[in-house]
């Protein structure tokens, strides 16, 4: 049977529900234009105020190593770059940029590497403790990438509360072609299944646009997420980065990208969903036209401006010339110019807020 279908008359079923089949998400994805963008906004804005207001809650995020055992084709720190200049942040570097932002402001820090067998369980352990103890009021979000069960038990049992992992892509041959053979969706899922087990507030997330994604990928993504009920949906533009395999495959649009922000909105109406800085990077005006399309968090860069240009996940990322007080008034500015207000505290989840 064919099936007609109409955009509005989806976005409008999507927000009742907030389930449509992966055909429905697939037609809606093809037939984006600038009217059911606007359309799936208004409707994306006014779930984002009945849960969270005009709020936007800022994360600090640290980037504490660029070593990284992978090799996926996208990524600027994979192993195979020999011309990133790797370094590693001691734990008293890692505290002292929680130092200053707790001073500007942030209630979250979010610990980001590569996957660096340097930092063993005991060490991982060892900062979380620290953080915990010198900022008891604060949250503690991990992305370092796959672990066991017991490893992410370890890092939750001293205190980290928080886990991101995007799964990168729902479909398994699409993420065998983006990734090396030792890398699989399959595992990947498992550990996001692991983290929501344990207890975390677990984030996930894709790239748009990555290289080979169709439709039907975008659409299977979203049906996992669904699935998942993740507390966090982080995602943003595949942009190409000079020394990977991929330096030639075009970037993710803006629009498809903000596109599906709406849809993650309108799916899992509580998430928390970051305007990301890959956003940012390919449109002057794209973190806050995220917000617009229903994302309510941003994650301004704490690490150290020394190393900042050296984490490089994709070319011409913003903000890595900036120190860490000027991004945040920058994104306080910017962020009162549509309307919305930075807000300091945690920033939970409503299913763990107090
Ligand atoms: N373009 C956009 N995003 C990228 N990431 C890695 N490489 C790129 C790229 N070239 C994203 C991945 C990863 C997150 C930390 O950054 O989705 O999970
Ligand atoms: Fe970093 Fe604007 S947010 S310079």
């Amino acid at each position: 049977m064919i099936k007609i279908y109409n955009s509005f008359f989806l976005i409008d079923k999507l927000e009742k529900n907030s389930r449509l089949t992966a055909d429905e998400y697939s037609f809606l994805i093809k037939n984006q234009n600038p009217n059911t963008s606007d359309y799936l906004f208004s409707k994306a804005r006014k779930i984002r105020e009945r849960y969270y207001n005009n709020d936007v809650y800022i994360r600090g995020l640290i980037e504490f190593s660029n070593y990284c055992k992978n090799d996926c084709l996208y990524c600027g720190i994979r192993r195979s770059n020999s011309n990133v200049q790797r370094y590693r942040l001691s734990e008293k570097d890692i505290l002292s940029c929680c130092d200053e932002g707790y001073r500007l402001g942030f209630r979250t820090f979010v610990l980001q590497s590569g996957e660096d067998g340097y930092y063993t369980d005991d060490k991982i352990v060892s900062i979380i403790k620290e953080i915990k103890k010198c900022f008891p009021d604060c949250a503690v979000t991990l992305s370092i990438g796959e672990k066991t069960f017991e490893q992410y038990k370890a890092y939750f049992d001293s205190g980290a509360d928080r886990y991101l992992l995007r799964h990168e892509t729902a479909d398994n041959e699409h993420y065998n072609r983006l990734h090396p053979q030792d890398l699989s969706a399959e595992n990947r899922k498992q550990c996001l299944w692991n983290l929501k087990e344990i207890g975390y507030q677990v984030g996930t997330g894709f790239m748009v646009g990555s290289p080979f994604q169709t439709p039907e990928n975008l659409a299977q993504d979203m049906l996992f997420l669904k699935e998942l009920q993740p507390h966090m949906v982080g995602i943003g533009p595949f942009i190409s980065h000079k020394d990977t395999p991929f330096a030639h495959m075009p970037s993710g649009t803006m629009e498809q990208t903000l596109f599906m922000i709406g849809l993650i909105r309108l799916t899992l109406p509580t998430a928390l969903i970051p305007s990301t800085t890959a956003l940012g990077t390919i449109n002057p005006m794209g973190r806050e036209k995220g917000i617009l399309a229903g994302a309510n968090v941003v994650m301004p860069n704490l690490s150290p401006l020394a190393v900042r240009k050296k984490y490089m996940l994709y070319d011409n990322k913003i903000c890595t010339g900036d120190e860490s007080a000027q991004c945040v008034v920058c994104m306080k500015k910017r962020m009162e110019s549509i309307g919305c207000k930075v807000i300091v505290n945690k920033g939970d989840h409503v299913s763990f807020a107090k």
